[in-house]
């Protein structure tokens, strides 16, 4: 049993010649029908290996995009097959969970047909982990189950951070919705010495202390809620300056125009926030590097236009320089790790972004719960 008391695959029956389901997180980005990048499949490779190891065949069954329960070329899986076919020869991977509604109802009947024929299953995919979903609480209730090498190592990490963090632990927030993020930033300021703010949700509340905000991204409804926070005295460190478009200029769109200007916090109407600015990109940097436990989650600004990647740019930059222990929370954090060139310089990059905030915010995930309840457990 792991420290979260679920079973591990040390705890499986024995193996040979027997036949194992693998519930792994595929949802690879895919660009022009071609994979760009294949994290979460070269993750799952330690479980493989260990499974054919002990004489199993495995097959593997994931996730690809929404499709909206029934059978669409669009989110086929035949890329990712490609792909686990060079790194994991002799393992076979099912179409896409999502072409039968009984995956997202967690219908019963579903479960039925997606565990016959198999003697044992394992959970590697942490990513959908926090989906109450047929393929990820159904089979432990019927086979023996096991959480997967990625699945223990995502959650003993994240577990850790959150249950015994070396101090100072900072954690570093960012994303376009306050409303998405306020029950983990709440959660996060429970363990954390101190939560920076960036993103498109600092303005609700720099709202909040009273700033105008010109255009920038602003959710009204939120900003009592910021400002209680803001008044409670929480350890949240807001940006000091931002980069902003001027009127008429457009996202990812230079040729339109509109001035880019660097300013303080108080955003004059036509404006709009679309970064950190400088002074605070080198004071966010300043707490990463000084921290020996870094949390972070959610660009700083909207990094995919140059003109306004300068924010994450240095918060990863300083994630990869830190002493202290490194984890981004999955998602576009990754993405712009990727984009630097440095994703391998952190000590932990999450395959899972919303399981990653669930896991913190309650401590659990529908399937570690489950694999509980598994009759080897
Ligand atoms: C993800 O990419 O976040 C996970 O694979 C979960 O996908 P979902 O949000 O569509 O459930
Ligand atoms: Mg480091």
């Amino acid at each position: 049993m792991s420290s979260l008391d679920v079973p591990v695959l040390e705890d499986l029956p024995p193996l040979d010649g027997r036949r194992v389901l693998l519930r792994a997180d595929f949802n690879v980005p895919v660009q022009d029908g071609r994979i760009t990048d294949d994290l979460r499949i070269r993750a799952a490779l330690p479980t493989i290996t260990w499974l054919q190891g002990q004489g199993a065949t495995v097959v593997a069954c994931t996730h690809f995009g929404r499709p909206k329960g029934q059978p669409d070329p669009k989110y086929s899986v035949a890329p990712v097959r490609e792909r686990l076919a060079e790194l994991a020869p002799g393992v076979e991977l099912m179409e896409n969970l999502r072409f039968d509604p009984g995956e997202t109802s967690n219908d019963p009947a579903f479960v039925d047909r997606l565990v016959d024929g198999f003697d044992a299953y394992v959970n590697d995919a942490f990513g959908a982990s926090h989906r109450e979903h047929a393929s990820i609480v159904g089979p432990p209730r019927r086979l023996p189950s096991a959480a997967g090498r990625l699945l223990a190592k995502e959650v003993e990490v994240l577990g850790a951070m959150r249950e015994h963090p070396t101090r100072p632990f900072v954690a570093v927030l960012g994303g376009s919705k306050v409303s998405d993020k306020l029950k983990v930033i709440q959660a996060l300021l429970e363990v954390a010495d101190e939560v920076l703010i960036g993103g498109g949700m600092c303005f609700t509340f720099l709202k909040a202390l009273g700033h105008p905000v010109g255009s920038s991204l602003c959710e009204d409804d939120q900003v009592a809620t910021c400002t209680a926070l803001l008044d409670s005295g929480a350890a949240i460190r807001l940006p000091s300056d931002v980069t902003a478009l001027g009127p008429g200029g457009k996202i990812g769109d230079p040729a339109a125009g509109g001035d880019v200007r660097q300013m303080g916090t108080r955003i004059p109407d036509g404006w709009m926030g679309l970064d950190i600015g400088p002074g605070s990109s080198a004071d966010f940097s300043d707490r990463v590097l000084d921290a020996r436990t870094v949390f972070w989650n959610g660009p700083m600004g909207v990094f995919e236009d140059p003109r306004f990647e300068a924010g994450t740019r240095a918060v990863a930059q300083a994630m990869a320089e830190a002493h202290g222990f490194t984890i981004v929370g999955g998602g576009d954090s990754a993405a712009a790790l990727d984009q630097f060139g440095l994703a391998r310089e952190i000590d932990h990059v999450s395959t899972g972004g919303g399981a990653s905030l669930e896991l913190l915010e309650l401590g659990d995930l529908p399937g570690l719960a489950a694999l509980r309840g598994a009759p080897n457990a």
